[in-house]
């Protein structure tokens, strides 16, 4: 099929073909996408986070700052570019997140440690209100919850380009929201200034040697995307078979797991609830 000329039709066709297939079973991917799939949507329907890396192999310089540059092309609200990404490289910085990140079952991140980058994911209006100093007007959106909404768009939006880009060039990457459980230190040892947030972070590198990225189910496109309206039953009528498939594939990893326990496990009880405090000591207001 050309792609080139591919109406409306075909990329919706093209969307619910490349995430359903998916859920069906990973082992027809091969199969079932060989139609429609160009290389870049080959490359995101085979993705997995990578969490143990080729800590003997350094990523160039040259390398870090094209998927940077790619990574920076990507959309922002209004164009305002409302993030900095802090490029931690130095063993000692990356050892503190790790012992800063370790959980209460004492397994820590050792890929924060083993990577040989660690991406700090900013959201950053010190630069618009330094920007806005040149018009002489004070910056106000920071007291809106508007402000966290865009910041954190802005960041995710940027996660996900970097992914694509590093990937693209056999990188690893896996994101890492961790980092919010130790934001007073991340603000501290990474000089972050007022009316800066960080949201999260993302080791990088190439993936130790044999490791492949496992590609994990999504939900059927009927458990997520709605036609003209909400309709909540799409989800209901997929959760009991993708609870199932996912508790199968925990199994094949060795955990005793299902999807619904996982979310009982985070969802719970309020994470990170020092949070707001920090938010607010770093000139935020909602
Ligand atoms: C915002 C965000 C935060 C995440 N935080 C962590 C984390 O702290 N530690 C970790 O091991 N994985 C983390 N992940 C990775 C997810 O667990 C992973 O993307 C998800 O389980 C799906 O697996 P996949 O990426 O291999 O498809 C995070 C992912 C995102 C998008």
């Amino acid at each position: 099929m050309n792609l080139n000329n591919s109406t409306t039709k075909i990329s919706k066709e093209l969307l619910d073909f490349a995430l359903s297939s998916v859920v069906q079973s990973p082992n027809t991917i091969e199969e079932n996408r060989r139609k429609l799939m160009n290389p870049t949507t080959q490359q995101m329907l085979t993705r997995g986070s990578i969490r143990k890396f080729d800590a003997s192999k350094p990523v160039s310089k040259e390398l870090l700052d094209h998927l940077l540059t790619a990574m920076i092309q990507a959309p922002s609200y209004v164009g305002g570019q409302q993030f900095s990404v802090i490029v931690v490289q130095d063993p000692a910085q990356k050892e503190k997140i790790y012992e800063y990140t370790m959980p209460a079952s004492g397994k820590g991140m050792t890929y924060i440690q083993q990577a040989p980058i660690f991406l700090i994911f900013v959201m950053d209006f010190n630069k618009i209100e330094t920007a806005m100093k040149v018009e002489n007007t004070e910056i106000q959106v920071t007291d809106s919850l508007e402000a966290l909404l865009i910041g954190t768009v802005d960041v995710g939006i940027l996660v996900e380009a970097f992914t694509v880009a590093a990937e693209s060039h056999g990188l690893g990457t896996v994101t890492v929201g961790a980092i919010r459980k130790c934001s007073a230190q991340i603000i501290k040892d990474f000089n972050l200034p007022q009316k800066t947030f960080p949201i999260v972070g993302m080791a990088v590198g190439f993936p130790a040697e044999g490791v492949l990225p496992k590609v994990t189910p999504r939900l059927p496109l009927s458990g997520i995307i709605h036609y003209d309206t909400y309709n909540a039953q799409g989800f209901s009528n997929v959760l009991a078979e993708y609870n199932e498939t996912m508790k199968q594939l925990y199994a094949k990893r060795g955990i005793e797991l299902s999807w619904t326990k996982l979310l009982s496990n985070y969802y719970s009880k309020p994470i990170y609830k020092d949070l707001t405090e920090i938010y607010k000591g770093q000139g935020f207001k909602f």
